[in-house]
């Protein structure tokens, strides 16, 4: 088999998953929040029962942006140009001055899950139901010992699968974050993609200088890793599509507080954190993408990689294709 055949396709323009677009706290049931994710124009806010709705923001009426101005009644969003209300199916539910609701009255609605301090969205461009779950972090609801993370920003120029291409790149970690990988591993099931790694690190806060990881790909676009050293840590890295050349990046840190650890110590570890991921970010910005990489020995599973997450982008009567991958290591 050549090379160029072992090289997976990308179908669509956007990965089917599971995206953050936001912390919980963004989101509530007085100001619609406006996002734009995926190329689309979106608004978020919670129903009368504390639910997320996501939907598509422009009105079918006349492309007013339900996310500027717009009021949230009860379950349903009120357009600022003319009233019309739209329900969380984003089926338009009310036309002020008409009996007669037009069946084109209507917004494209997401499913959400809400998880983890976290919003997210399905995205599928096939508009099928999600197939994979975002699990709950066990330590989240364990807030006498762990420290919640606070969600922090950045945007980066750049696309989806040059960030996933990392799970798999062993040999990336000495030059940009001067860690010295002593063990390294990939494993690939299902929706998921788990590593481990091992070895000296400037990301250490024990004596030793040792620092251990395990971090799993939850889908194309959130990836929790539990760094193990003096002070255990869980770091969030979302990344989400804001169009084709850019990314939205959520970054946060839960911390044990059985550390003991102040203000001012909590934030410069966050910081820390924060800095060793964004190492990558001036090489993802300035790189371009190589369908067919040069790889040698010793590269790390990085074309296992790309047939696994190829997954995301294609539709799922393809996926069977795949399945003699989903073990690979
Ligand atoms: S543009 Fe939304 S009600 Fe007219
Ligand atoms: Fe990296």
């Amino acid at each position: 088999m050549s090379v160029t055949s072992i090289v997976p396709e990308f179908l669509f323009d956007y990965p089917r998953g599971w995206f953050i677009v936001g912390a919980s706290k963004e989101f509530n049931n007085e100001t619609p929040t406006p996002l734009y994710y995926f190329g689309r124009k979106m608004v978020g806010y919670r129903d009368s029962k504390d639910q997320v709705v996501i939907m598509d923001a422009v009105c079918p009426h006349m492309g007013a942006h339900l996310g500027f101005g717009g009021k949230i009644k009860g379950d349903a969003i009120q357009c600022p140009f003319h009233h019309w209300e739209f329900g969380a199916s984003g089926k338009c539910t009310h036309i002020p001055y008409s009996k007669i609701i037009p069946p084109a009255a209507k917004v494209q609605s997401y499913p959400v899950h809400e998880v983890n301090g976290l919003i997210f969205l399905w995205n599928d461009p096939e508009g099928l139901e999600p197939n994979y779950e975002i699990p709950q972090i066990p330590e989240w609801h364990d807030t006498e010992n762990w420290l919640h993370w606070d969600v922090r920003l950045r945007q980066m120029k750049t696309q989806q699968h040059e960030v996933i291409d990392n799970i798999a790149d062993a040999t990336h970690f000495g030059p940009v974050h001067q860690m010295h990988v002593t063990d390294f591993s990939v494993k690939f099931d299902r929706h998921m993609a788990i590593q481990h790694q091992h070895g000296p690190s400037a990301m250490s806060y024990g004596d030793d200088g040792l620092l251990s990881t395990d971090a799993v790909y939850h889908g194309p676009g959130y990836l929790l890793t539990y760094l193990y050293t003096e002070i255990d840590t869980i770091m969030l890295v979302g990344h989400t599509p804001i169009d084709k050349q850019n990314l939205q990046i959520f970054f946060g840190l839960m911390i044990d507080k059985r550390a003991g650890l102040d203000a001012d110590k909590i934030e410069a570890m966050v910081q820390h954190g924060q800095d060793s991921f964004f190492q990558d970010a001036d090489i993802w910005e300035n790189k371009s993408w190589v369908t067919n990489p040069l790889l040698v020995n010793g590269d790390g599973p990085i074309l296992q990689a790309r047939r696994w997450y190829s997954q995301f982008y294609r539709p799922r009567t393809d996926l069977p294709m795949y399945a003699g991958y989903s073990k690979a290591a």
